[in-house]
């Protein structure tokens, strides 16, 4: 049994460091001294912070604090200091369940400021400010202590982050409701514009709420001694935060995503909101690497957490995303679900989750030593639901007519695989709240133990949307109602992850950005995804795919996944996640045994993870080992070709390992000749260098078993 604990804690309180009671400036240092961090309450007592890395400003002076509901709406002005600011020196480690990681240092110098002021009608305001110092970036958090009333509504927070220079970003445009974006690459300086023109760019933004506007993680960088990335961690009861930029200054803004009455938040006092987070490196690599959303989320309270293991799955899904099959059971349209007799209707010949197929699938996937098989389209509803915004569709426990709940999960469990269940809510968060605790026991009942859910379509009932705070209660709500049950989740169009993985495990995978169902996306996408998106956590990316000629299987089809297949075997790697999907269909990995080969080998739990190289949008090459053998895998992704000396000095020296080495042949390319790859064995050691080539759209990916 594997528990999330707290090997080492050791804390002292410092002595301060220039902090007086009031005026003048508390200074933070990270512990390895190249990142300070300058706390000020300025002469109107507005609280600022500012931050310089190796001795350059990365943060010029930036205000805090937010307005709220009433009479006197500042809560960002004329504050002192209420006591002495406290400081402390943190060194710990723990262990996380699943990870890239089987260790995580934590360690950092914090500050606490306690705050105070006169309210026009007379009465006390406290504000306490938490900031963080690490070695790879900084963090702070307001603490709003219980002040009179029991709840205080936030009508928007106003936590600034001024940068440095006319950095370069990658960015989506601020939404309420999709992250289903590709990245844009450009100046700060260029947002604006950019927006303004979405939809010259085809990149049409639903509900941007300010041509400023940019979602987090927000990767970006200076020099190339400066990389950094805005992003927030452990959203709890509380919207998820945009930036919206001011292009004059340069200066980003928090921008909370509103409830429909406009307000941002409501909360209970006393309160603590998400951390908002800084990372900072002289590296990209550093981005990558860097655990400090994990970090600053509180450890597990699970106190078992053996129900919780990595998953690699199958699914019958990529015919039903290619069009080949369908989800529904019928053609019939716009029927009462509550009185239709789905055993009387015609069915349309081409629902994929009957029983033949699903059996099918079953046989593949335990052959090929996958742990379970995600089956979509298994119940009622399907046919009624897309585009309606009926408030009521899935009830999330009855099976079509074709599907044998029983026989099909007795029959994966007698093949050592479970069925994976899929709750596709229609974005009905009322319809989903009463019947998770029923669906969750049917799951128990059944022998599933992970479900893939999913938001899609609006939020209802209608002026909702995905991120504010309503929505926010219920993914956690959904995640720690699953918990009871024992069960892992996988929550598609639900918010962004900000490291919540690290407090419930059992969070394994979220979408909550373009995924490989999008199947046109640029060749740069994959390179982006792990300095944005992945920050807050893994993602159901959904790789493996082999057939990109979409249409070759699936009529109609035009599309082409742009990959090579040597980029789809090294996305397992630079992709972290303890759950992977192999999301091809199985007759087209027959056709590609050799390739498929990898799919089954590869781990996705790591005692060990060194980030090679890395730019974002260009490539990333990762060096991982299995959490349970001695053996390493190496794996990259490019978007242009590129072609890289790759050193093995991550190695143990004196250990031999034998490589099968999986990689684009030199006439590969991602559009013109994604299929075209080449295998090849040797002998590697911690001296070897082998020079990689990887094509546009491409990749490699590298077995190394120990051998002596
Ligand atoms: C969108 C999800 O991202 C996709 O994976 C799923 O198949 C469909 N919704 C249907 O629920
Ligand atoms: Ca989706």
């Amino acid at each position: 049994m594997r528990h999330l604990l707290s090997i080492a804690a050791i804390s002292a309180i410092l002595a301060m460091q220039g902090c007086k009671q009031t005026g003048s400036d508390c200074v933070v240092s990270s512990p390895d001294g190249n990142i300070r961090l300058t706390f000020a309450l300025n002469g109107d007592g507005k609280p600022s912070y500012s931050v310089t890395f190796n001795g350059d400003t990365v943060v010029r002076p930036s205000l805090m604090g937010f307005e709220v509901s009433g009479e006197d709406p500042d809560f960002r002005s004329g504050f002192k200091f209420a006591s002495r600011p406290v400081m402390e020196d943190v060194d710990s480690v723990w262990v996380p369940v699943w990870g890239e990681n089987d260790t995580i240092v934590n360690r950092y110098q914090s500050l606490r400021v306690a705050l105070e002021k006169k309210a026009s009608d007379g009465t006390q305001r406290r504000l306490d400010i938490d900031f963080r110092v690490y070695d790879d970036g900084i963090a702070f958090r307001y603490l709003i202590p219980a002040q009179g009333n029991d709840s205080l509504t936030i009508t928007e927070e106003y936590s600034e982050f001024a940068m440095p220079a006319d950095l370069t970003a990658w960015w989506i445009p601020g939404d309420y409701d999709t992250q289903e974006y590709e990245y844009n690459r450009s100046r700060l300086s260029e947002i604006r514009g950019i927006n303004e023109n979405a939809d010259k760019l085809g990149n049409v933004s639903q509900t941007a709420f300010s041509p400023g506007g940019v979602q987090t993680s927000l990767m970006l960088k200076g020099s190339d001694s400066l990389y950094m990335n805005i992003h927030e961690a452990a959203l709890v009861d509380y919207p998820a935060m945009h930036l919206d930029l001011d292009d004059t200054t340069l200066t980003f803004r928090s921008w909370l995503t509103p409830m429909p009455d406009g307000t941002k938040a409501t909360v209970a006092l006393p309160f603590r909101t998400p951390w908002r987070v800084v990372m900072i490196g002289d590296e990209a690599t550093d981005i990558l690497a860097t655990d400090i959303i994990y970090n600053l989320n509180d450890p597990t309270k699970f106190e078992d957490t053996s129900w919780i293991t990595p998953v690699k799955y199958m699914g019958v899904w990529w015919e039903m995303i290619t069009g080949k099959s369908s989800w529904s059971y019928t053609d019939a349209e716009n029927f009462d679900l509550a009185t239709f007799d789905y055993t009387k209707a015609r069915p349309n010949g081409r629902h994929a989750a009957n029983t033949a197929n699903v059996k099918r699938y079953i046989d593949f996937a335990a052959a090929n030593g996958f742990d379970q098989l995600l089956i979509e389209g298994w119940n009622t509803g399907w046919e009624d639901w897309f585009g309606k915004e009926k408030e009521f569709v899935f009830d999330f426990v009855t099976p079509y007519p074709d599907f044998d709940l029983k026989g099909l999960n007795d029959y994966a469990h007698s093949k050592g695989i479970r069925l994976m269940m899929h709750h596709e809510t229609s974005g009905s968060i009322p319809n989903y709240e009463q019947w998770m605790d029923t669906a969750y026991t049917l799951m128990n009942n059944y022998g599933y133990n992970a479900v893939k859910s999913g938001y899609v379509g609006n939020i209802l009932p209608k002026g909702q949307n995905h991120y504010n705070q309503q929505s926010i209660r219920h993914y956690l709500n959904a995640i720690r109602k699953a918990a009871d049950h024992k069960i892992m989740v996988n929550a598609h169009e639900a918010v962004r992850p900000t490291g919540l993985a690290r407090t419930y495990p059992n969070l394994v995978g979220n979408e909550s950005a373009l995924g490989t169902e999008y199947q046109n996306m640029s060749t740069a996408h994959e390179t982006i995804l792990p300095f944005t998106r992945l920050k807050g956590g893994p993602m159901d990316f959904t790789p493996g795919i082999f057939r990109t000629d979409l249409g070759s299987f699936a009529p109609g089809n035009k599309e082409h996944k742009r990959a090579t297949t040597a980029n789809q075997l090294g996305v397992y790697l630079t992709m972290y996640s303890p759950l992977q999907m192999a999301a091809d269909l199985p007759e087209h990995y027959m056709e590609k045994a050799d390739a498929f080969q990898f799919i089954k080998d590869v781990p996705v739990d790591w005692s060990k993870s060194r980030y090679i190289a890395a730019e974002p949008g260009e490539y990333i090459i990762v060096a991982r080992r299995d959490k349970n053998s001695p053996d390493w895998y190496v794996g990259g992704v490019a978007n242009e070709p590129t072609d890289y000396k790759l050193s093995f000095d991550f190695l143990p020296q004196g250990t031999t390992y034998e490589a099968t080495i999986y990689a684009d042949a030199p006439e590969a390319d991602a559009i013109t000749n994604p299929e075209a790859y080449v295998i090849t064995t040797g002998e590697i050691d911690a001296d070897t260098t082998l020079p990689i080539h990887m094509a546009r759209g491409g990749g490699f990916a590298i077995r190394l078993q120990q051998k002596n």
